[in-house]
């Protein structure tokens, strides 16, 4: 059947990321034409009627909303939303999805569930609308993280799997949303200079680093049980590093894409406790929310290896945590050094670190190329030089989807490309299994820093290639 209009069904319309990314994604791709006459409905534990949630979207436009709203965008945008509050039951959701699909004229319409809530709610809310005979016709969006181990995501995903087939489930990773992220497969695969030198051969290791400045806000219900770990690394920065590692897939398109990334992860060390800096920064005990003896970590930095072919023995570091100097989402990659310097000591050969090549995943990808030269004078004197690339300088403009527009337009059309799969993440889960068990004590760290100190002894002899 056609794809549009569909009916959207957004379970936790009033939380923290409905109101961030969610309700001003979907009034983009409402007033950009992209969802043409679809209808949402917010549902949460907030005992709301749809005036009521009509403000709640507005207000979260008008505070998180990277786009103008204009009166009539508005309108038409307020004028497809419908709220249920979850206390109806089932029998309400149901009521309000059969009213939505008669007033687009469409009873046989498609419907996509958006289950922006923990993962302790996912399970009761996927029954409810088992219950609710809101199956057929649907896709469901899980947001992640998707289960807090590998028992409860095998159990999540079994329970899952008794009310909709694999098929209609869409576990969505923002990351893999990003403009930037896609564009790595585009660098790897669409040309022959790179993909010769992905390999242990030319590369000594690999960072991906995403601190952020934030601190909580008002997410210490949700954060307190997920921590850093589980929030960020099984979760974004592991896909990131699929996308960095995997082989060529034969085909662009999802099962191909999902086969290679999951080789990836299948081809993963488990991760050893002892290769992991786990913080807490300083203050955080102190929020409102958060248990005053609170062992959550908001900042991981760690060592992992991918133990086939291409990466035997190039280490890969990931970091990331909240509250720290500079919010940055790269991805470097540090080559070898050429086996013999010709250049004599103190010609500034080697003095700044290996060649690197870098990824920034900010809204519109940047990259840099570092290399030695020769600075200008007499002698031989070398410098750091950089080729730098940015999108923003090309003059190539396109509809820009912000990552969750991205993720929620896929989704409505059936295309899985950027999504997860639950062999995927279950293998994430597993190979954290021995540090979830164990987990190093969480050291303190001040606000506004790189982490706890212990950062450098992890990646000695190599250094951190932030702050730039
Ligand atoms: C979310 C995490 O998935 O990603 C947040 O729950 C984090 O803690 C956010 O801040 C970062 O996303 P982005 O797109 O701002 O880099």
């Amino acid at each position: 059947g056609p794809r549009f209009p569909q009916v959207v069904m957004l379970v936790g319309a009033t939380g923290d990321l409905a109101r961030r990314k969610l309700l001003p994604g979907l009034f983009h791709l409402c007033s950009s034409g992209f969802i043409p006459g679809c209808r949402i409905i917010g549902v949460s534990l907030d005992e709301l009627d749809t005036e009521g949630f009509r403000a709640a979207a507005r207000s979260a436009l008008d505070e998180f909303g990277s786009r103008k709203v204009l009166p009539a965008a508005w309108d038409a945008f307020a004028g497809i939303l419908d709220y249920v509050p979850l206390s109806g039951g089932a029998q309400a959701l149901r009521r309000a999805v059969e009213r939505a699909e008669s007033s687009l004229g469409a009873p046989e319409c498609r419907r996509l569930h958006y289950l922006s809530v923990p993962p302790s709610a996912a399970l009761s809310v996927v029954r409810m609308l088992g219950a609710a005979e809101l199956v057929e016709r649907s896709h469901i969006v899980m947001e992640k993280p998707f289960g807090t181990d590998l028992a409860s995501a095998v159990i999540l995903n079994r329970q899952l799997h008794e009310v909709f087939d694999e098929e209609q489930i869409f576990r969505i990773d923002h990351f893999l949303g990003k403009e930037p992220a896609q564009n790595i497969l585009a660098f790897r695969f669409a040309n022959g200079l790179f993909e010769p030198i992905w390999n242990r051969n030319f590369i000594d290791h690999v960072q991906i680093d995403v601190p952020e400045t934030l601190g909580l806000g008002k997410r210490a219900g949700f954060y307190e049980q997920t921590g850093a770990y589980r929030d960020m690394v099984v979760t974004h920065l592991f896909q990131i590093l699929g996308f960095m590692a995997m082989e060529p897939p034969t085909a662009l398109e999802p099962a191909p894409i999902s086969e290679e990334k999951n080789k990836v992860f299948r081809s993963m060390l488990p991760i050893v406790p002892a290769d992991v800096v786990r913080g807490q920064y300083s203050g955080y005990r102190q929020e409102e929310g958060v248990d005053p003896d609170s062992d959550t970590e908001t900042f991981v930095a760690l060592k992992c290896h991918i133990d086939n072919w291409r990466w035997a023995g190039v280490p890969f570091f990931l970091r990331t945590g909240k509250r720290l100097a500079e919010g940055q989402r790269i991805i470097s990659i540090a080559f070898r050094e050429p086996p013999k310097s010709m250049f004599p000591p103190g010609s500034g050969v080697g003095a700044q670190g290996p060649d690197h090549l870098t990824f920034d995943l900010a809204d519109a990808s940047k990259m840099s190329l570092s290399f030695y030269g020769k600075r200008p004078g007499p002698g031989m004197r070398l410098d750091k030089l950089s080729l730098q690339f940015a999108m923003r300088d090309t003059g190539l403009v396109g509809e820009v989807l912000e990552a969750y527009e991205r993720l929620i337009l896929d989704a409505m059309r059936g295309d899985r490309t950027l999504f997860t799969t639950a062999e995927g993440i279950e293998r994430l889960w597993q190979v954290s299994t021995s540090l979830l068990e164990t987990p190093p004590p969480v050291r303190l760290y001040e606000p506004g820093s790189w982490g706890p100190k212990a950062i450098h002894q992890l990646i000695a002899p190599h250094a951190w290639r932030l702050p730039f």
